[in-house]
């Protein structure tokens, strides 16, 4: 499965993401995670982004792109992959497309998680990780099941994220509906595009988006 999810920040794109790299068998590709893990190991690429991802703006396109085709290459990603936060910007849609082109992959799908913006700003301001593993939590809708302890791989410590402020969540937004939401049209124009609504809790997502992805697919025997 080739896939785009979609959404604005806190929609819940790396938790359905994570989910689905488990039921489909391919990686997720969260450019997100990836700039964090350059700004955490002090690359270039990772001190260019440093101040912008601060900010919460976006990184530039040729920086992005150039991750994601690199990305693309490794050989986990032969039976397709999850993309998660990118593309982002138009002119990140078509160097996506002539990345697939080249590769004669094309997009299968891009599903867009739908969430109201006052409940993006609660969920992005109860977001945490294990430090540890990188397991997403929220201090109210998915809290570990022993209290100070990840679920996931028994970590103990937790982090939250330097761009999870109010300030920086508001130019997030910004960022979104200016240039990442224009791609709903120009998916829909081309027939790709779903959308599911997002607001339920997190299972319920799950639900709708497996049968999303379920739909024209071939039943295995
Ligand atoms: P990125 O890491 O992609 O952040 P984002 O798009 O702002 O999205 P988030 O990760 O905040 O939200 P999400 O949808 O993954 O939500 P999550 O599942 O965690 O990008 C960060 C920065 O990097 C950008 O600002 C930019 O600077 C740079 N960047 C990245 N990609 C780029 C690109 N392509 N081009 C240029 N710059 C780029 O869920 C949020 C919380 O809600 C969690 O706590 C979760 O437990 C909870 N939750 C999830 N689903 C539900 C639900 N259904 N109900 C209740 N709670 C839920
Ligand atoms: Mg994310």
């Amino acid at each position: 499965m080739r896939l785009i999810l979609l959404g604005p920040p806190g929609a819940g794109k790396g938790t359905q993401a994570k989910m689905l790299t488990e039921k489909l068998g391919v990686p997720q590709l969260s450019t997100g995670d990836m700039l964090r893990e350059a700004v955490a190991a002090g690359t270039a690429t990772g001190k260019k982004a440093k101040a912008v991802m601060e900010a919460g703006k976006l990184v530039s396109d040729a920086i992005v792109n150039a991750i994601v085709s690199e990305r693309l290459d490794h050989k986990d990603c032969a039976r397709g992959f999850i993309l998660d936060g990118y593309p982002r910007t138009l002119a990140q849609a078509d160097a996506l497309s002539a990345m697939l082109r080249k590769k004669r992959k094309p997009l299968q799908k891009v599903v867009e998680l739908v969430v109201d913006d006052d409940a993006l700003v609660e969920r992005i301001a109860g977001r945490y990780t294990c430090a540890k593993c990188g397991e997403g939590f929220h201090d109210k809708f998915k809290q570990p099941r022993n209290a100070g302890t990840c679920d996931k791989c028994g970590g103990t410590e937790f982090k939250r994220r330097a761009d999870d402020n109010a300030d920086t969540l508001r130019v997030r937004l910004f960022a979104y509906y200016k240039d990442t939401a224009p791609l709903t049209g120009y998916y829909h124009a081309q027939g790709m595009l779903r959308k599911i609504d997002g607001m339920g809790d997190i299972t319920k997502v799950k639900r709708l988006l497996a049968a999303e992805l379920g739909k024209g697919q071939k039943r295995r025997t």
